[in-house]
């Protein structure tokens, strides 16, 4: 398959860096990686024979680690929304050492951009020991994860070189959502009407990346204002939480600065009294059924002098009564796929904050982009 990418997949293009080639190539590979599923015109989803029944399937578990990890934390909102199954995530690292009572029949879900990842491995080696159904989720189709698997859905993002995953991420979102389409027509849990949103919703996925992707300055901008500081808050709730915990680890781990992410409902709990000038405070929130609540989360972070910056929509941007330090307004969204476009500004915001520290964006300090030992 990697044959399948034309010359230009490999090299970083008219970009400076491999990452921003990456970050620049959402549009096309998402809406290749939903080809293998998505009919646009029925609005339907399809996944690929799989040897074992989704109608049938005991309790599921999506196990990775870093930012598979975060993906995986999407789709449990996913998977529990449109198909009423129980999920739980792991980190694999935790997973594979606290060895859980497993009822046998239960799907392990495995999610890998290299396939190589030695705790992820571990524990679908746990998992299959224990009689589950295991389904890998990668981007490298050979792979060691893949090939112990009994059954593999693929991202198609091409070879993503920069150690920080982009790409992988956002076609491992879109994979996971049909998914979950999928579990949940298996099992009777969705309807018609709900699959055909949620279709109409991806489809439009890539198009609204792209418009977005066109304000790339604008963030540019926003990131002068954020390499100074030593510690940075992201926030967001529901399906926005994982993008903050993503936005977070992107940050950390190419510009080197402290940074955190936690659910918004979470801030009075302890978080808020990190809260000063010093402190930029990012946060995630689409005009979604939770808006309000982030919101006055936001509210109370300004009181306290924190620095906002404000990812919403149009909507969302003009309701907020005290306007943010800084706020983009991104396309509106069906907020079912407000995870897969809210990834793109953490990601360019990382991006350019690491480029004002002048810190090595595609080869981080101490970071490998498969990490094959424990
Ligand atoms: C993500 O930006 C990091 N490079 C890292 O957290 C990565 O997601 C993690 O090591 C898992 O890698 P994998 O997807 O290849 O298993």
């Amino acid at each position: 398959r990697q044959t399948q990418f034309s010359g230009a997949m490999i090299g970083k293009g008219q970009h400076r860096h491999f990452m921003l080639k990456e970050i620049f190539e959402q549009p096309e590979v998402i809406g290749g990686t939903l080809n293998t599923m998505l009919n646009p015109a029925e609005r339907t989803i399809t996944l690929p024979t799989l040897p074992f029944d989704l109608a049938s399937v005991g309790r599921v578990r999506i196990i990775a680690c870093g930012t598979s990890y975060y993906a995986g934390s999407v789709a449990k909102y996913w998977i529990e929304k449109v198909a009423r199954l129980p999920v739980e995530v792991d980190i694999a690292s935790e997973f594979r050492y606290r060895e859980p009572p497993m009822e046998p029949g239960g799907l392990a879900i495995f999610i890998s951009q290299s396939g190589e990842t030695a705790d992820t491995l571990a524990a679908l080696r746990y998992c299959r020991a224990n009689h589950q159904h295991t389904l890998a989720l990668v981007n490298v189709p050979e792979s060691t994860i893949s090939r112990e698997s009994e059954a593999t859905l693929l991202t198609l993002a091409g070879p993503e070189i920069g150690v920080a995953s982009t790409k992988a991420f956002t076609t491992q979102l879109v994979v996971l959502a049909c998914l979950a389409v999928g579990l949940g027509r298996a099992r009777g849990a969705i309807t018609r009407e709900t699959e055909a949103t949620i279709c109409q919703a991806l489809a439009e996925t890539p198009a609204r990346i792209a418009e977005f992707l066109r304000r790339d300055d604008e963030i540019h901008q926003i990131a002068q204002g954020i390499a100074e500081a030593r510690d940075v808050l992201y926030l967001g709730r529901g399906t926005g939480y994982p993008i903050a915990l993503e936005g977070a680890l992107k940050l950390k781990e190419i510009s080197y600065i402290h940074a955190e992410g936690y659910a918004a409902g979470e801030l009075k709990h302890g978080p808020i009294a990190l809260i000063d000038d010093s402190v930029p405070v990012i946060v995630i929130c689409p005009t979604d059924e939770l808006y309000e609540k982030t919101a006055s989360n936001v509210q109370e972070v300004m009181a306290r002098g924190g620095r906002v910056v404000f990812f919403s929509d149009q909507e969302g941007v003009g309701r907020l009564a005290t306007p943010a330090h800084a706020a983009m307004a991104l396309p509106t969204v069906h907020p079912f796929v407000a995870p897969i476009l809210y990834a793109i500004p953490v990601q360019l915001l990382a991006y350019h904050v690491a480029i004002a520290k002048g810190t090595d964006v595609d080869q981080p300090r101490n970071l490998a982009k498969s990490v094959t030992v424990e």
